[in-house]
């Protein structure tokens, strides 16, 4: 089962998650979050929906979110840091979903970066955060996710998706998985809250990230190079060794990062 009574029962957060809404069938629990952030919601209230008709991912791409099967989320925070800081919590959430794989079913999770979560290479989970902002305050900003749980079959375009209970052989538990989610979320977020920077959490952050030491094209609409990606800083930024040994810093936004050899 998985639904709001269950998920209300099993979610022992201190605030993420405490205040549940869920719904069988959304469009996007992103937009359910954002109306809802407008409409006064409080810091930590999650949007939780079984099935979405219009699933958004990153770069107006649509978001595969079949009924029964997955698990799709929306967290809404009211921070008082700068807007600046705000693209910071979409890696604090993948290092969130990474453990948060790794506790309820033992899958080794690693991070695209900056905000894919994989499993054996193929894509597991993919992180939507937008934010509302206003003479330079943040109103609020929701941070979306959407975890392959069950076994299904994906549209050819997302050739490189996998689900984890195709990848770990036996059934996952939704509930368990976004309890667990929540849990490492609310850990990691109040030290990034504490230090407005990443710097408690690279280490462990660069320790998952897939990319490392690995040659990577950086699609830059000012010019794509190749290099070696190192790890990200406090900032979030991914460092990239050119060929000509000078350092990139790359901001996550417009520039996406790919493999040499496939999609990490
Ligand atoms: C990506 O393109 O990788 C990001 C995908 C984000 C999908 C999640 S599913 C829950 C939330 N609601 C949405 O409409 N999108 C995000």
């Amino acid at each position: 089962m998985f639904g709001k009574n269950e998920l209300e029962s099993c979610m022992d957060t201190e605030w993420a998650g405490r205040c549940i809404h869920y719904f069988e069938e959304l469009g996007s629990t992103n937009i359910q979050a954002k109306l809802e952030a407008e409409n006064g919601a409080a810091e930590g209230t999650l949007v939780v929906a079984d099935m979405q008709t219009a699933g958004r991912g990153r770069s107006g791409r649509s978001w595969n979110s079949p009924a029964g099967t997955n698990v799709y989320f929306t967290l809404i925070l009211k921070p008082s840091y700068a807007p600046d800081k705000a693209s910071m919590v979409t890696l604090v959430m993948a290092l969130a979903v990474a453990e948060g794989i790794y506790g309820t079913c033992g899958l080794e999770a690693e991070i695209k970066w900056p905000n894919d979560v994989v499993v054996n290479g193929r894509k597991v989970c993919g992180i939507l955060t937008e934010m509302s902002a206003e003479h330079g305050t943040v109103r609020h900003v929701v941070i979306g996710v959407g975890v392959n749980v069950g076994l299904q079959e994906f549209p050819p375009e997302i050739a490189s998706a996998a689900s984890l209970q195709a990848e770990c052989g036996r059934e996952v538990s939704r509930t368990v998985l976004l309890v667990n989610i929540m849990k490492s979320f609310e850990k990691y977020y109040e030290s990034f809250r504490r230090n407005k920077n990443l710097s408690d959490i690279m280490g462990k952050y660069n320790s998952l990230l897939v990319n490392r030491n690995r040659e990577v094209r950086v699609l830059d609409p000012k010019g794509e190079f190749r290099g070696i990606a190192g790890g990200i800083d406090e900032s979030g930024q991914l460092l990239v060794e050119r060929e000509d040994g000078s350092i990139a810093e790359i901001y996550a936004g417009e520039v996406s990062v790919r493999g040499i050899y496939g999609y990490v």
